[in-house]
């Protein structure tokens, strides 16, 4: 029959007991070893001890053996070793080194919740009542694990092993960068973009309606508001509200609701989007520590210490060099700060759309300016119609 969804994803951390107390907090439930759930998905999140962050690991369901079969013969196309027994394949991403361990599972049935009644013009669905969302009391607990975020040095060849190898479908493409790919009837359960290193970008997390995104990021920032990352907006590629915050060994987690469901492959047409479009419709506009992670730079030198911040003295710190993991509460609207210059590929930072710095403009050949009528060019521009009354301060 297929895949089905993802079943679980394993991340490891050099701060173990400080990022399951994060998660904790996220409203994933600790059973011990580090071992998290949610409340329809079951154990969704595994924590372990790494020297730096890293994906370990992605599970992901299919309906039977034959599909087991199906996945080896396209992994053996691609030439990665698999491992097999009965119920169980497991392989290694040939790029980001994460393990794949794909089993036969039963589908996951969500209970079906009632859709919360809003009010509208012409239209009053809530007669009589407070909203459901301002009634809410309690922790909010994420349903399932949605999709997971995986920044790739060979956004190709990783894709490749995604589509190819395992069989993923593809919904949406932000050209030469990312693809929103799918094992479920969710829009995207992984998505693989280009990066200067192999890292999680972020993890996603389902829960009830944008309500329960609010509150959740709300408990999530009220003693520890540094947590914040990006939010509250709503993506345009895959449609779902969005809170993104931040665990304490670097990894991005968000809350979300409302994703597009593929159900008929055949009814979807996948879009192709550029720029902001392929990063969000509505909302703060990111910040750069979203696109291109702070700590990045600093774990490509082998540098990255998630409880101990990075720092660079003497003179290339006085000029502002180095500074990749400094401002973890940098908010929405920090465009400032400067920042290693790696180049992520999306929006006004992109390769495409990058904002250009201004020309630097000499002297004597401003706008409005006559240059010099001393120069052989001061001579050919002075006959220009175009130049500006005389204004010559070479004398
Ligand atoms: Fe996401």
């Amino acid at each position: 029959m297929g895949l089905h969804r993802l079943t679980s994803v394993t991340i490891g951390v050099p701060n173990l007991e400080a990022t399951i107390a994060y998660y904790a907090d996220f409203g994933l439930t600790h059973h011990g070893d580090g071992r998290l759930s949610t409340v329809d998905g079951g154990q969704q999140l595994q924590l372990v001890r790494t020297p730096t962050r890293r994906l370990v690991g992605l599970g992901i369901a299919v309906d039977d053996r034959d599909d087991l079969d199906r996945i080896a013969l396209q992994l053996g196309r691609l030439d990665l070793p698999v491992t097999r027994d009965a119920d169980t394949l497991v392989t290694e991403e040939p790029i980001a080194g994460f393990r794949a361990q794909i089993t036969v599972s039963p589908r996951l049935r969500q209970p079906a919740l009632a859709a919360p009644a809003y009010n509208g013009p012409g239209r009053i669905d809530r007669p009589d009542v407070r909203a459901a969302g301002v009634l809410r009391e309690g922790r909010v607990r994420p349903l399932k694990l949605g999709h997971v975020v995986i920044g790739s040095t060979d956004q190709q060849a990783t894709q490749r092993f995604f589509t190819d190898g395992i069989g993923f479908k593809i919904s949406d493409t932000v050209p030469s960068i990312a693809s929103f790919m799918r094992c479920s009837t969710d829009h995207h359960n992984v998505l693989v973009q280009q990066a200067p290193m192999n890292f999680l970008h972020h993890t996603s997390w389902q829960v009830q309606d944008i309500d329960d995104i609010g509150r959740g990021a709300t408990a999530m920032l009220e003693d520890n508001p540094d947590r914040h990352v990006w939010g509250l907006g709503r993506h345009h590629v895959g449609s779902n509200f969005f809170w993104y915050l931040k665990d304490p060994a670097g990894n991005f987690s968000e809350y979300y609701s409302d994703l597009d469901c593929i159900v008929d492959d055949e009814l979807w047409k996948p879009g192709v989007w550029e720029g902001l479009r392929g990063l969000y419709n509505w909302g703060p506009p990111p910040p750069p520590s979203f696109l291109l992670p702070d700590d990045v730079a600093a774990m490509m030198t082998g540098a990255h210490s998630a409880s101990q911040p990075i720092r660079t003295g003497g003179s290339a710190s006085r000029r502002g060099r180095g500074r990749a993991h400094r401002g973890e509460a940098r908010r929405n609207d920090d465009r400032s700060s400067r920042r290693p210059r790696i180049r992520t590929g999306w929006g006004p930072w992109s390769r495409r759309g990058r904002r250009r710095r201004p020309r630097r403009v000499r002297p004597g050949r401003r706008r409005g300016r006559r240059p010099c009528r001393g120069s052989r060019s001061g001579r050919a521009r002075a006959a220009s119609p175009r130049a500006g009354p005389a204004s010559c301060r070479c004398s």
